[in-house]
């Protein structure tokens, strides 16, 4: 028999986005009732809870804190692709590897941000251009950080297996040089790996950076941020790179508030920091 479960209340939507927005600046407009609505009701069933309100009670009780994570890995949207918004790679391979290359090899570091990796398509896309450009990449001290906030995603991008729609936006000549065909998936090769390294981070969190990055992809993630959140985070990518580093947002973002005026323009949905005016 159907489990009928009393619709979420305005109280519990209210008090469910706050913890969303609390834990990931995921902002959760009352428009998002029902996508809220749909997605918590998996968690509902995991833990044989028959009400909303026996779930929000659940995040008070001792599991509460695991549970609020769970909550963000069901709240999180992760589609993605391999070569996704191709431009980004083009600007990558033409202008701004060749001089990261150059400093790579005369003994330089280089680092690369894939900040809201989702489940890896974007960081290996990254990873081919380098290797591509600079096959010998990883004898040097040239490496991308590929994090997100969502612990499952970043053990699927760890993994690197890849099959059906997700293989698309892959040419053959990619497919062929870089992945092993096992069983009908398509397991990313141990070049591409060794210049990655995978973790969980938060963006709205603390960062546990000591030195800067030359390039940032920041795609299609602050669209579900509110205002603040974003414009904080602009401020502090602008602080994170290097100067004249570059940061790629996502084709319906823009960089906007105080920050702004630290990048210019570099292409389609590209940017480039210049110094701080005093
Ligand atoms: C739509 S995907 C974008 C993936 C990839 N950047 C792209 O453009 O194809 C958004 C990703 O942002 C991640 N995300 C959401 N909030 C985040 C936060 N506060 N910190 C880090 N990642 C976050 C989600 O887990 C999700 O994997």
């Amino acid at each position: 028999m159907q489990q009928i479960v009393p619709r979420l209340s305005t109280d519990q939507f209210a008090r469910l986005a706050r913890i969303v927005y609390e834990d990931s600046g995921i902002f959760l407009a009352e428009s998002k009732h029902g996508l809220l609505t749909a997605r918590i009701n998996s968690r509902l069933r995991a833990l044989g809870l028959g009400d909303y309100a026996g779930y929000c009670e659940f995040l008070d009780g001792p599991g509460g804190a695991a549970e609020r994570r769970r909550l963000l890995v069901a709240i999180t949207t992760n589609v993605t692709a391999f070569f996704r918004e191709a431009h980004h790679f083009a600007l990558l391979a033409e202008t701004i590897l060749p001089p990261l290359i150059a400093r790579a090899k005369s003994g330089g570091r280089v680092r690369l941000w894939s900040s809201a990796c989702s489940s890896g398509e974007e960081a290996y896309s990254i990873a081919m251009i380098v290797l591509e450009r600079f096959p010998e990449a990883a004898r040097y001290d040239f490496r991308i950080l590929a994090t997100d906030i969502d612990p499952e995603m970043i053990a699927r991008a760890k993994q690197g297996e890849y099959d059906g729609p997700a293989l698309r936006g892959l040419s053959e000549n990619r497919r062929t040089k870089f992945f092993t065909e096992i069983g009908g998936r398509f397991h990313t090769r141990a070049v591409l790996k060794k210049l990655l390294c995978f973790g969980e981070l938060n963006l709205h969190g603390d960062w546990p950076f000591s030195r800067r990055f030359d390039v940032i992809f920041c795609r299609n993630v602050v669209i579900y941020f509110d205002i603040p959140t974003r414009q904080r985070l602009w401020k502090r990518f602008a602080e994170l790179l290097y100067p004249e580093g570059y940061l790629m947002i996502g084709h319906s973002e823009r960089i906007d508030g105080p920050a702004a005026a630290r990048f210019r323009s570099v292409g389609t949905t590209a940017y480039q920091v210049v110094p701080a005016t005093t």
